[in-house]
């Protein structure tokens, strides 16, 4: 058990340290990036869909227990129909593919958000995608149609549901969609915004935020090696001294 991260010979990240087991991204610049080449929204989307599969397997590779992703949030429904549509399909494709070749996957996924307004067979697909990956010993959850404000709400709801009067701290977090997983120690967003946009707002209270104005398909395992160093770089004190 160490704290401290490995680097091989010529610097490169190796393992992260135990202290570091969960990284969440919030997945940011699709649009543009698209944009930018005078290609579709579409297939910045596709093209987003692949980095976000290559680091989540790298995060694997340096370590990292829990991967918790911003895939499409309960605001996004605002968007186009068109691009709503892709990105969902995106997402089935994804599952599918985890159907086909499950036994190459070490990620046990797990679906945050509501299920509200999500077609059925894609609900389907992500309870199956859940049950296959079950015994996986990573955990990625994916964030999808989700809202944190929408996640306390219903926490809340249930616990006034159970009879709850007086409730505390961990009787919210028992009831949070990331009830069994750690707090996000590093949360990096991707190209250029410096906010939440509804991520993680409880279980982001004392995590390190990284900023970085890379596109999201643009981003390389050398932006989450840098992301980690810079965490390394960090003193996190949670209000003591
Ligand atoms: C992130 O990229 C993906 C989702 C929000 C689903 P965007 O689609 O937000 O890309 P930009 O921010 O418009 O460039
Ligand atoms: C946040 O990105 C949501 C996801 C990455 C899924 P947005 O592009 O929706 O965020 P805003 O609108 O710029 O805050
Ligand atoms: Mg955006």
């Amino acid at each position: 058990m160490s704290n401290s991260p490995v680097y091989d010979g010529n610097g490169k990240l190796i393992k992260v340290g135990d202290d570091l087991r969960h990284i969440a991204f919030i997945m940011d610049g699709n649009g543009r990036w698209a944009k930018a080449r005078g290609r579709s929204r579409a297939y910045g989307h596709t093209e987003g869909a692949k980095v976000f599969e290559k680091i989540v397997d790298y995060c694997g590779k340096i370590g990292i227990k829990y991967v918790t992703v911003y895939a499409f949030s309960t605001e996004n429904w605002k968007r186009p129909k068109r691009e709503v549509d892709k990105i969902m399909s995106l997402l089935e494709r994804y599952i599918e593919r985890l159907f086909e070749r499950y036994s190459e996957y070490d990620v046990r996924v797990k679906f945050i958000g509501t299920k509200d307004g999500l077609s059925e067979k894609l609900i389907e697909k992500m309870e199956r995608a859940e049950k296959v990956t079950e015994k996986n010993p990573r955990i990625l959850n994916i964030a999808l149609n989700y809202g944190s404000r929408e996640e306390i709400v219903s926490a809340f709801n249930r616990l006034i549901q159970k009879g709850y009067v007086n409730i505390t701290e961990e009787d919210i977090q028992k009831e949070l969609y990331t009830a069994s997983c750690p707090d996000p120690d590093l949360i990096v967003r991707t190209a250029g915004e410096e906010r939440l946009s509804n991520f993680l707002l409880w279980q982001a209270a004392y995590s390190e935020l990284y900023f970085t104005d890379t596109l999201w398909p643009d981003l390389a395992a050398e932006d989450v090696e840098r992301a980690v160093s810079e965490y390394y770089r960090r003193t996190r004190r949670y209000g003591g001294l």
